[in-house]
């Protein structure tokens, strides 16, 4: 079964769109960590849908519930269970994806391999589940902090337009000032525009999010199937719609000369530093110390509202299909916050096992 993620942090994530909620259990989280149903919010605030016009309309409050694992306002060490209660389903809409798949969804594989699913809104493949890894990462990333690592994503591209690169300032100043989520101001109005101009034309457009973890300290990885650039690939290609990703120089490094790609070290302050980073922080599958830098490819939304070719599954016959239903236009500028739980996870789990 593949719902649950991590060795030393492990969470389990369940539900289904349209069913009564959707949620999580994390286990192998440390007792004494200060943690309030507020901590989660506000991450989940971020994921929301129908926080933007960038974004699906469906309006959901997502108010997280913590049922265990928390007493006087700290984890005791035992499971943490959350909830968020799905309010705003509308599966109307879905019954004519019951037996005629989505062409880019999931519909057509996941009927191919349980031989039966909840469609309604995407069920299990829908991005509602995200949610339980969104509220298992704002944890993480309160034991991260402990040790003064900060995870920040940003939008570098999207419908093939490019931000120009950006200080950190810069992603920690302005990745919640646009709703496209992109730390380059110029680039983001253009990426507006964009979105708009497609979304018109009942189309979607995919794009490019940067993840970084600022203040790892050397040392977390363990080779060698669980290498840290490794576990971190798994996470983030977990996440529906990514269909790439690189880390630091990634596939540009296959071009580079050896002189070019190595990152010097030198010594600063009493400590091992590189003057450069193209490894995006990892060495063999171990933290650097150096910033960890990665990069997701996320497809355009599959759910579009034009005209595709499908099959009606009922009678196997060839058949059209306009989806109904309220979709995002693009997705990169959601899955910020997701990417950014997905990298706090893999972390948090790597920091635990180190000790
Ligand atoms: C944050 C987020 C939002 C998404 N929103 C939508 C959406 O509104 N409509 C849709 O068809 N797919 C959406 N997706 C993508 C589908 O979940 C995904 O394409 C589908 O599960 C098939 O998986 P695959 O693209 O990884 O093959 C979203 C994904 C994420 C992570």
């Amino acid at each position: 079964m593949g719902n649950t993620f991590g060795k030393a942090f492990s969470i389990t994530t369940w539900g289904e769109s349209h069913g009564p909620a959707v949620g999580v259990v994390i286990d192998g989280c440390p007792p004494g960590l200060e943690l309030s149903e507020a901590d989660i919010q506000h991450e989940l605030d971020r994921r929301r849908p129908g926080q933007s016009e960038v974004a699906t309309p469906r309006k959901e409050e997502d108010k997280v519930e913590i049922l265990s694992g928390v007493f006087e306002g700290k984890t005791t060490g035992t499971p943490i269970a959350m909830l968020v209660r799905n309010k705003d389903a509308d599966s109307s809409k879905y019954d004519l994806i019951k037996d005629t798949p989505r062409p880019g969804h999931a519909d057509y594989t996941y009927q191919m391999k349980y031989g039966i699913r909840d469609h309604r809104g995407g069920g299990r493949s829908s991005a509602r589940e995200t949610i339980g890894r969104v509220a298992a990462g704002a944890v993480a990333k309160k034991i991260l902090a402990r040790h003064g690592i900060e995870i920040l994503a940003h939008v570098v591209e999207l419908g093939g337009i490019k931000a120009s690169p950006v200080q950190v300032d810069d992603i920690k100043a302005n990745i919640e000032s646009n709703p496209v989520r992109c730390a380059d101001l110029e680039a983001a109005k253009a990426m507006l525009e964009r979105v708009k101009h497609v979304r018109e034309d009942k189309d979607s457009i995919g794009g490019i999010v940067e993840i970084i973890a600022l203040g790892v300290p050397p040392g977390l990885g363990e080779p060698v199937f669980d290498k840290l650039d490794a576990d971190l690939a798994g996470a983030l290609m977990g996440i529906g719609a990514v269909k790439g990703i690189e880390v630091g120089s990634g596939f540009a490094a296959a071009a580079m000369t050896g002189s070019q790609m190595n990152d010097p070290f030198e010594v600063q302050d009493g400590r091992v530093v590189c003057s450069t980073n193209n490894a995006g922080g990892i060495l063999g599958g171990i933290s650097s110390g150096e910033t960890i830098v990665c990069r997701i490819a996320v497809k355009p939304t599959p759910s579009i509202a034009r005209p595709q070719n499908t099959v009606d599954m009922s009678n196997m016959s060839g058949t059209e299909i306009i989806i109904e239903g309220r979709h995002d236009p693009t997705i990169p500028p959601r899955i910020v916050p997701v990417a950014e739980a997905m990298m706090a996870l893999v972390l948090a789990d790597h920091m635990l096992r180190s000790q």
